[in-house]
């Protein structure tokens, strides 16, 4: 692995990041500009009010990150930028702005695809636990994201086979498109985790689909049942059907997120365990935003742990997008001799795996 400091952008989606890297592992700062609460107003992202944002913030989160790695320019010896997949007007401001640096200061630059970001996040230090190992190879990977959601086998950071992924929705996007169904706050995932928290019954029985004994997954199904399942509690609570505004009970909406979640978490700790198991895979590693979720971390840590198979789980901020998941792939693509040229371009497409 190259030595030296990276600064890595982040800007694929609807938060802006910038990270100082040392050796690839190790976070000297990671700053993340959130778009959130932007976008709660109008329940999702509208991709012209993101890319504005971030031309907004990215000069403000490169100076926040300086002011806390204490280190510049000097040290830093490569610039690293998503470069897909994601929307291609929030691609174009961060890697325009890395060009930008890259070519005043006369680093190298390098692109990175989003996803490999997300899963090299298992191999970023733990500020909580600085001496944990980097994950055991091969590594089974499940990524789970607002936008995407597949497992992989990994051989090594930079080599991954798609073993099955999403055939419909992403797991993150179920959670965002039932959490407006319960009327819970943008974006869904961390929304009907708080939900789910306050539930006591536990009874509520969401479906799940298995496909067989493959590696993909559909969560349209699920959410079917989720409407029909919301419609019904809201009869039973006597909400009359054309009155959209009434809420339902907060402990009706806690039953139903909690039987929404086990169904996915049930979903992606099976898959990812059957994968892991019939691969021999030496380790487990999660990421994206969902895995920030603490049901599916308990799962998949418990189920990992009684098998004897390490588990590798960034700390929730580093499942989120950030920039230091950014520097973590961009070292480990440097150190093959991966270089951008000032035509790097956005890839809004970008399938995990392919060059
Ligand atoms: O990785 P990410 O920050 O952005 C994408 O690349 O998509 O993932 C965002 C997704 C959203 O769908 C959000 O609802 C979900 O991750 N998410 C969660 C949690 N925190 C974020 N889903 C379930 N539980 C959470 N605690
Ligand atoms: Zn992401």
């Amino acid at each position: 692995m190259s030595g030296g400091v990276i600064l890595a952008v982040e800007s694929s989606c609807d938060e802006t990041g910038v990270a100082l890297i040392a050796d690839g592992r190790r976070i000297l700062a990671s700053v993340v500009a959130s778009q959130v609460a932007l976008h709660a107003a109008s329940g999702g992202i509208v991709p012209e009010v993101a890319a504005r944002a971030h031309l907004r913030w990215i000069v403000p989160t490169l100076e926040a990150a300086w002011a806390e790695s204490g280190v510049g320019w000097p040290d830093v010896s490569a610039v690293a930028v998503t470069a897909g997949p994601g929307l291609a007007g929030s691609l174009l401001v961060g890697i325009n702005f890395a060009k930008a640096l890259a070519y005043v200061r006369g680093r190298p630059l390098v692109g990175v695809n989003h996803l490999e970001g997300h899963l090299l996040a298992a191999w970023l230090a733990d500020p909580a636990d600085p001496d944990r190992p980097e994950p055991p190879l091969p590594a089974l990977a499940l990524i789970v994201s607002g936008g995407h959601t597949f497992l992989s086998l990994t051989r090594s950071p930079t080599d991954h086979t798609l073993l099955g992924g999403t055939v419909d929705d992403a797991a993150g996007e179920a959670f965002d498109k039932v959490g407006r169904m319960l009327g819970l706050s943008y974006p869904g995932g961390p929304a009907i985790a708080e939900a789910a928290g306050a539930a006591v019954r536990h009874d509520a029985r969401f479906p799940r689909a298995w496909l067989g004994g493959t590696d993909d997954f559909s969560f349209s199904g699920l959410k079917t049942a989720a409407r029909r399942m919301i419609a019904g509690a809201r009869a039973e609570a006597g909400i009359p059907p054309d009155d959209q505004v009434t809420p339902l009970p907060p402990a009706i909406v806690a039953e139903l997120a909690w039987g929404f979640q086990e169904s996915v978490v049930d979903v992606l700790a099976t898959k990812v365990i059957r994968a892991a198991e019939r691969e021999g895979a030496a380790s487990i590693v999660l990421g994206g935003g969902v895995a920030a979720n603490r049901a599916l971390r308990a799962r998949v840590s418990g189920e990992a742990a009684a098998r004897g198979i390490p588990c590798v789980i960034p700390a929730p901020d580093l499942c989120t997008d950030n920039g230091a998941m950014i520097g973590a792939a961009g070292a480990r693509r440097l150190a093959r001799g991966d270089r951008a040229g000032l035509d790097l371009d956005a890839r809004p497409t970008w399938p995990l795996g392919t060059p």
